[in-house]
């Protein structure tokens, strides 16, 4: 065993001016990407972030990851923000902390491949704008994916940290697929690549203290580059994962502010800076400036999130991880969707069907986006398979898939299946085995023409060639040819406090409501009702449960307008996928506001009332097309008066962040269509009619 890998217990100062350690942990912090992607649904403010900005970059972090994964689109899509500002502001206050991102190869930031001059101008932009580690990582650990954005980071000079996706299927590390020679044989290949760090990401918190004991182990004996490790909480074991590293000899750790820790997100940086004091590995950190950055995120940013928080478990651990060895987040969202499609009795039909379709994909590590697509097909074959026929409904991502276009998954995929989704596929029925870009046409161009005269610069081109449908919309926004919808101004802390006053009224087993007449007060009714009150002046909706002594507050959620779902509920997915505002039902009157209570729904209270479908079911003659799952409209195949033969795509729906070509099932011609590109649509929607 060599010399850094044992833990030595020296004298014990408490200040920062204690003695500098031989061999100090380095950490990067998380809380403004991943911690509140993992726990606040992304929806972090840049307004929120600058508070404590100036005082983390005191803290002595070897970096700070505030950019890339989900904030690109959750910000142009629900917080009207411009991404490109978050690096720019940021990087004014931190001014010794590198900044790091979080990239998905050739697929951005996005959840498909994207065309080479696409990533080509996107990496060179973030370069631009401000990012100096680019932590790169593909979903199938195919790192051909790598090729376009690494040639780019190092022309930049920026640093290149190369990730393997840590994923397993057996309850430890080994088995056929994912061994320990897997992931030496994965870092070799990243060190050829010219990687900076080797980080090993462990999305779904599946690695356990003693793997990772062995696994760091070999790495440092195999490959020379600094090793990261990024551990996810979720299954409870990341903090002990996390020491076991450190005996081994990991270089640096990801951790985040306790505010922004454990559940989904990952270890807080507190408990291991007060394990390592005084020792080899002491971080050096000064506990009481954490302490006090800690105090202002509780005090003033905080309150604005605590509703995003799924806490409607006791439990701040997710032991499916532990079952399933799949990522928690991905299974309570699949959960949520099932919810919002009135099938949540279906749940162990999906965790028993999972594994199938994992395996007939060629187990692939789930990780976004293989997690949602392995996911949704799930789901999919749950609903929609009966015993004449499985995978009935094939997404177009799984197509995807099939063809070679996310890269070579680490098993091949089922033969069967995959001449199934195959067939009619219009790129063509044959595989490629090719790098998966290399399919793809330029797109840069195209992007700038369809929003020239709208976009500014290329900054904004790219906002639109990585989400047409909301980046449009977002540039639209940005430059005032439409008004900002309230649904996506930030919430200011005094209305925080204004709900977290109502939910304490409805604790104490009241709820003040106004009506015409004035003020009144109400009892809580028997079991479940839904409420419009009040406050200060400010309709909210809070649905009550009373389940025994205490009274449970389900949501709280400032009151929806006619057709908008209303944008938060505390029972909201940590994960919140795009197609379907958070779970706050819409009411299904026109009328926002009701000034008493509804009568109690049956138990469990709905999370989700789908609107009533916008077209008539019987809209002529003919036979409807209608949505079998919210999402947002993508495209039509078809014009209204094309000929339409069984079979034929005829509307492209996005749900749950995939795109699904939904067939016709008659022969005919296309008599009406019901929506246009970029509209919501709820279950049942009829979306286009075939007579
Ligand atoms: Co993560």
């Amino acid at each position: 065993m060599t010399d850094h890998h044992e833990i030595k217990l020296t004298e014990v100062k408490y200040g920062k001016d204690r003695p500098a350690a031989k061999n100090p942990v380095k950490i990067m912090d998380l809380s403004l990407r991943d911690g509140h992607q993992s726990l606040f649904a992304t929806r972090g403010r840049t307004e929120d972030m600058i508070p404590v900005a100036e005082m983390m970059d005191e803290i002595g972090y070897w970096g700070v990851e505030v950019w890339g994964g989900a904030t690109f689109d959750t910000m142009h899509r629900f917080l009207n923000e411009d991404p490109w500002e978050r690096i720019r502001v940021l990087k004014r206050y931190f001014k010794k902390t590198p900044l790091s991102m979080l990239l998905r190869g050739q697929n951005l930031v996005g959840y498909r491949q994207y065309a080479d001059d696409v990533a080509k101008a996107f990496v060179e932009r973030s370069a631009e704008n401000g990012m100096d580690i680019f932590r790169t990582f593909d979903a199938l650990n195919d790192f051909r994916n790598f090729e376009i954005v690494v040639d780019v980071i190092k022309k930049c000079k920026k640093h290149f940290q190369g990730c393997v996706c840590y994923s397993m299927t057996e309850p430890r590390m080994g088995g056929d697929v994912y061994s320990l020679e897997y992931f030496v044989d994965k870092a070799k290949q990243l060190e050829a690549m010219g990687a900076d760090t080797i980080c090993i990401k462990d999305m779904a918190g599946l690695l356990s203290p003693y793997d990772a004991f062995r696994l760091i182990s070999a790495l440092k004996e195999n490959v020379s580059p600094p090793i990261h490790l990024h551990s996810h909480f979720t299954s409870g074991m990341a903090p002990m994962t996390h020491l076991k590293a450190v005996e081994a000899g990991v270089d640096i750790l990801d951790t985040c502010l306790s505010p922004y820790a454990y559940r989904t997100s990952h270890p807080a940086v507190e408990p291991m800076v007060m394990s390592l004091l005084g020792t080899n590995r002491d971080t050096g950190f000064d506990i009481k400036s954490l302490a006090a950055i800690n105090s202002k995120l509780e005090k003033e940013i905080l309150p604005k999130y605590k509703h995003l928080l799924n806490d409607s478990r006791v439990s701040v651990i997710d032991i499916n991880v532990l079952l399933h060895q799949t990522p928690g987040g991905m299974l309570s969202n699949l959960a949520n969707q099932l919810r919002e499609m009135d099938a949540l009795d279906r749940i162990d039909e999906v965790y028993t069907m999972l594994p199938k379709v994992r395996k007939d994909l060629g187990q692939v590590p789930l990780v976004t986006p293989t997690s949602q697509i392995v996911g949704i097909q799930t789901v999919n074959n749950v609903l929609f398979d009966d015993e004449k026929e499985s995978y009935k409904m094939i997404t177009s991502q799984v197509k995807d898939l099939c063809f070679g276009l996310y890269g070579k998954t680490p098993v091949p995929i089922n033969p069967e299946l995959k001449k199934k989704a195959l067939k009619g596929y219009p790129r063509g029925e044959e595989p490629i085995t090719c790098r998966p870009a290399e399919m793809l046409e330029p797109e840069l161009k195209k992007a700038e023409e369809a929003v020239k005269g709208l976009a500014v610069d290329i900054d904004d081109v790219l906002v639109y060639a990585l989400y047409p449908v909301t980046g449009k919309k977002f540039l639209e926004y940005k430059y005032g040819r439409e008004a900002v919808p309230d649904t996506l101004k930030p919430r200011t802390l005094e209305q925080a406090k204004k709900e977290a006053e109502l939910v304490r009224k409805a604790r104490a087993g009241k709820l003040v409501e106004k009506d015409e007449a004035g003020n009144k007060e109400v009892e809580l009714p028997e079991n479940v009702a839904k409420f419009s009150v009040f406050v200060d002046g400010e309709p909210f909706e809070v649905a009550v449960e009373n389940t025994g002594a205490i009274p449970m507050v389900h949501s709280v959620a400032p009151a929806p307008g006619p057709f908008s779902g209303a944008p938060v509920s505390s029972i909201a997915p940590t994960f919140v996928p795009p197609t379907a505002p958070i779970s706050a039902p819409a009411p299904s009157t026109p009328s926002p506001v009701q000034t008493h209570a509804a009568p109690a729904p049956p138990t469990p209270p709905p999370a989700n009332v789908p609107t009533p479908g916008k077209a008539p079911e019987t809209a002529g003659e003919g036979t409807p097309i209608k949505a079998p799952m919210p999402g947002i409209i993508i495209k039509y195949e078809k014009n209204v008066g094309d000929t339409v033969n069984i079979g034929d795509p005829v509307v492209v729906l996005e749900a749950m962040k995939m795109e699904n070509s939904l067939v016709s099932a008659v022969d005919g011609v296309l008599k009406s269509i019901a929506f246009a590109s970029g509209d919501s649509v709820a279950k049942n929607d009829v979306l286009c009619v075939i007579g």
